[in-house]
């Protein structure tokens, strides 16, 4: 069956095409198109809701149009329409939505709700045949968690990020050392040529048992010790800020691995598969540092190690496809009647941790 996977819950609008076998491991993708926005956000030092919305909403028919064009399909060839319609910022879920709405009643195509989440977590079975349980690290700008991934639709979170996530930590490192963004690559660049011992920052929640995590206060060290440097001498000197950025790195990459440890113990506990498969996604997967530590993590644990390619691991229309087509194993089509959610978590036992409030945990 051929999918049409749209994505816009934060700042990059995406469409693709997938070949896939709903429920049987391994997609094709025959195109996959995204639009970034970082010029537009980059005068506000983050992502505006209103401002992303709005692009989403020119771009969707475009990028759409792109896709359908590199994958040689026309919109009559297609089994589907996918989009994922939450957790994500409201105003570009309702882009997204709405245009596959749109999209699939014009055309009479069976529509698909999906969780982006849940697209990042089944990642793994998109390019290789990774069976079912397995643990999966997610680690994005706005996301980080450990999730079991049971089946489709079947998801247990070990943990998470009770504050910042690592993306947005190392964004914000970058902010406050003038390195521009998007920070994770910047702030990996840098800190090749740093000393990550310099200075003595913190591992943080290494004492508390589980598999939480939280990078506030790495974030708040960092700053300490450059305004200690800037009050000294009035600035801070190119070898101290490579520093700075190799001791963040060097930290956040120790304290994924120790949770990712304790991720894996967990996971055996509550399944006997002789070797499991230890993934990671979202866009801090990139970070090299970060993959190596996870890596040997994995190897020690008797995990077989899986990191998808980084295009997949950034937000993407393939794996809204992707996850469609795995949910086609367990349910049928959304009602076009199906509303956007911004809170949405994979796991609805799973006590909530992150911007929980009267509404619920958001992610
Ligand atoms: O998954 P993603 O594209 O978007 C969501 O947050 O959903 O992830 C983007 C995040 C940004 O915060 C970016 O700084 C971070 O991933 N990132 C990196 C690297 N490349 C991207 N962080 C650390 N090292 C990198 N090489
Ligand atoms: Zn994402």
């Amino acid at each position: 069956m051929l999918i049409l996977g749209l994505e816009s819950s934060c700042d990059d609008t995406g469409a693709a095409v997938i070949r896939a076998h709903p429920g049987a491991p391994v997609g094709e993708i025959l195109a996959s198109v995204v639009r970034g926005q970082d010029a537009l956000h980059a005068a506000y030092g983050g992502v505006v809701p209103e401002i992303a919305a709005r692009a989403h909403a020119e771009r969707l028919d475009g990028v759409t149009e792109t896709a359908l064009a590199k994958a040689g399909v026309g919109l009559g060839q297609l089994g589907a329409v996918a989009v994922a319609s939450g957790p994500g910022l409201i105003g570009g879920v309702l882009a997204g939505v709405m245009f596959a709405k749109g999209l699939a009643l014009a055309r009479g195509l069976p529509f698909w709700g999906v969780n982006h989440l849940a697209g990042h977590a089944l990642t793994p079975r998109l390019v290789a045949p990774v069976a079912f349980p397995y643990l999966v690290l997610l680690v994005s700008g706005g996301h980080c968690q450990f999730l079991i991934v049971e089946g489709p639709d079947q998801f247990v979170r070990l943990g998470g990020t009770i504050d910042d996530a690592p993306g947005e930590a190392f964004d914000k490192i970058a902010k406050l050392l003038g390195l521009g963004q998007p920070g994770g690559p910047r702030v990996e660049a840098e800190a090749r040529a740093g000393d990550p011992a310099r200075f003595d920052l913190p591992r943080p929640l290494l004492d508390r048992e589980g598999c939480d995590l939280s990078f506030s206060g790495l974030k708040t060290a960092v700053r300490r010790a450059r305004d200690r440097l800037a009050a000294e001498r009035g600035g801070i000197t190119r070898t101290e800020r490579a520093d700075l950025c190799a001791g963040f790195q060097a930290a956040v990459a120790e304290t994924l691995a120790e949770k990712t440890r304790r991720a894996c113990r967990a996971f055996r506990a509550r399944h006997e598969t002789p070797t499991p498969t230890l993934a990671v996604a979202g866009g801090v997967a990139a970070n090299g540092a970060i993959r190596e530590a996870l890596a040997a993590v994995a190897d020690a644990e008797g995990f077989a190690w899986f990191a998808p390619p980084p295009v997949l691991c950034t937000d993407n229309g393939a794996i809204v496809a992707w996850a469609a087509a795995e949910a086609m194993a367990v349910r049928g089509p959304d009602a076009l009647s199906l509303a956007a959610r911004p809170r949405w978590p994979l796991d609805m036992e799973a006590a909530p941790m992150l911007g929980s409030g009267r509404k619920g945990a958001k992610a």
